[in-house]
Parts: structure tokens; sequence; C-alpha cells
């Protein structure tokens, strides 16, 4: 048999590869695209131990992330040094979203929005350093990545160069690791569990689960949502989706709150159960939960006024809805 990684403890594994970054880096600078996502934040988590202040992570945020991500970003690396630096980009992308409604469409605008606004802050943050200072570009590649031969990752790992950075290599320190590998490895270097279990979530974000335009109204609503369906079945012990999300859809329908007619926005819940995301079962979500949080968002958030729940396997849906 051959062994793909030889059997240490993660501690071990982690020292060993805290010290090989350190040793291929040497002086150099490395710049990481940080989603929040497992990878790319263990992969911070690593770089930041192997050479600290000489690792500066970019976080964009493009106003479609969930509730309060990008905080918990921040709250997550409080006690990691290095140089985090978060940009605001909310406008930027919502006016390039606005009045656009085909999905692939909005997809295309958010992974070239996203390239530009990376190159142009990598351009900020550096295009007056020293020139004989060497640039690395640091990826989140994982093992599965590399067997699929996908090169680099969807376009939240993608750096395009700025002119006068010539980036002397790529640094990719958990490219030997499966999922449940790199979670593990994210604990044992001190990242809550909050950050190394979380779901997988979409590079263009709630834009795919915002039918319809994408506006700041929508996103807020979808936002809060999200957040209560979230929190009650983070609370159910015995049912472990792999997806679960709240998405909001283009039509509204007739309601009644506190005695008056409502006509808000019909908002949908979604949990699937998969192992390879190719093919994804419907988690039948007890019905008592499946009210509670209806009831919720109802009470909770303005200009909902109905709760569906789908019951579409993949195939013959997909797990976004966009
Ligand atoms: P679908 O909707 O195709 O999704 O059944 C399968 C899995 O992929 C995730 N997904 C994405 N992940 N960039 C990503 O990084 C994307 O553009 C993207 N689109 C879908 C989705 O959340 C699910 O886990």
């Amino acid at each position: 048999m051959i062994l793909r990684v030889p059997i240490i403890s993660v501690q071990e594994y982690a020292e060993k590869i805290i010290e090989s970054v350190r040793r291929e880096v040497g002086d150099g600078q490395v710049i990481l695209g940080l989603s929040g996502g497992v990878d790319s934040s263990v992969c911070a988590a690593v770089l930041s131990k192997a050479i600290g202040k000489q690792l500066t992570c970019i976080f964009v945020d493009h106003g479609l992330m969930r509730k309060n991500e990008a905080d918990e970003v921040k709250k997550a690396f409080a006690d990691f040094n290095f140089n985090l630096v978060m940009v605001d980009a909310e406008e930027r992308f919502l006016a390039k979203l606005s009045g656009v409604v085909e999905p692939e469409k909005k997809r295309k605008i958010i992974g070239e929005e996203f390239i530009r606004v990376f190159e142009q802050s990598q351009i900020d943050l550096f295009s007056h350093s020293d020139k004989s200072q060497e640039f690395f570009l640091a990826q989140g590649t994982i093992y599965p990545d590399v067997i699929e031969s996908a090169g680099v990752k969807s376009h939240h790992n993608v750096g395009g160069l700025p002119e006068n950075v010539d980036f002397k290599g790529i640094v990719e320190p958990v490219r030997e690791l499966y999922k449940d590998e790199v979670r593990e490895l994210g604990r044992v270097l001190g990242l809550p569990d909050y950050l190394v279990d979380r779901q997988p979530f979409p590079g263009p974000g709630l834009a795919v689960r915002c039918i319809g335009e994408v506006t700041k109204e929508k996103l807020d609503i979808l936002r809060d949502a999200d957040a209560i369906f979230r929190e009650e079945i983070g609370k159910v012990a015995d049912i472990s989706p792999s997806q679960f999300f709240a998405a909001l859809t283009d039509m509204r329908a007739v309601g009644v709150k506190n005695g008056k007619r409502t006509y808000g926005y019909v908002a949908a819940l979604r949990a699937v159960k998969t192992t390879d995301f190719m093919n994804a079962e419907i988690v039948r979500v007890p019905w008592e939960v499946l009210e509670k949080v209806s009831a919720r968002i109802i009470e909770e958030v303005d200009d909902v006024s109905r709760v569906v729940y789908d019951v579409t396997g993949k195939p013959p849906g997909t797990i976004e809805f966009e």
C-alpha cells in the first residue's frame, strides 16, 4: 500500500508543515486571499505560525456574505499574528449586479469583479515595496483539487498579478490533505470549531441564493432569514445536513401579520445530505423545527410573508438555487 502522508500525529504534521513553509518562503512576503472558508482559513493559520507578519491576507467582502461573516473571520484570527486586510467592496459588486437577473451572468460578473478587486488591493498594498522583496502567492488548494487537476480553485483563490510584483512561487500548505484532515489541522492550530466545521459556501455567495435581481434590501432580508434557519438547525442533534441555508425567491405572497394584510417575499429553506456534492438527498427536518423556523422568520424578518421548504433532491435539482 502506498501512503500519501506518513503516519504521524496531527501536531507533528503541523510542525513539519510550518517548518517547510518557513524554509520555502525565507524572507519573502506571502499574499493569501482569505475567504473565511475552511481551506483558506487553515492555510492562513499555517502561514501565520510559520512567517507571522510576512503574511498578508486579503478578505474581500463583496457584500454577498452571510450575517456577521466578516466579523466572525476577524474574531477567529484575532490571536493570530499576520496582516489582515478587509476590503469593503459591497458597493462595487452591487453596482455591477444592478438589474442583472440571469444566473450565469451574475456568476460571471462576480468572478471577474473579484479578480479585479483582489488585484487592485495587491497594487495598493505592495506597489511601493522594495524591489528586491520576493513575493509568493498562497492558495488553499487541498488534495481533491490536486487529483481533479483543477489547477487553481474557484475565483476566491485566484489572484491576478500587479504589474510590478513578480511572484516567485505559489505556496500551498494544505495540498496533501483531505477536507477532514484540513479541519483537524485547523483545530490543532487553534482555529475555532465554528470556522473549521463550516459548511461549504459558494464563491458568488448569497447572489446565487437571491433569485432574480440582487439588491441590498433583498440580501439583508435573506441574511436574517438564513441566520434564523441556521441557528435553529444547529440546535437539532440528530440531523446533520451537509449544507443548509435559506434562499429568497423573487416572488411575493399575501399574508397577515398583527392583523394587517402583508405582501412580502416567499423565503425558501433547503437542507441536504451528501458526501460528494454531485448527488444530494433532502434532509427530513422535523416538522416542529420547520414550524418554529417559519414562525420566527415571519415574526422577526420584515417583508417575508411565507416560508416554504425545498423537497428537491440532486439530481434533478442543484444544491444552490442558481
Ligand atoms: P450545486 O449547486 O452545483 O453545488 O449542486 C454543488 C456544491 O458546490 C457549491 N458551489 C460553489 N462553490 N464556487 C464555489 O466555491 C461556486 O461558484 C459554487 N457554486 C456552487 C455548492 O454550495 C455546493 O456545495
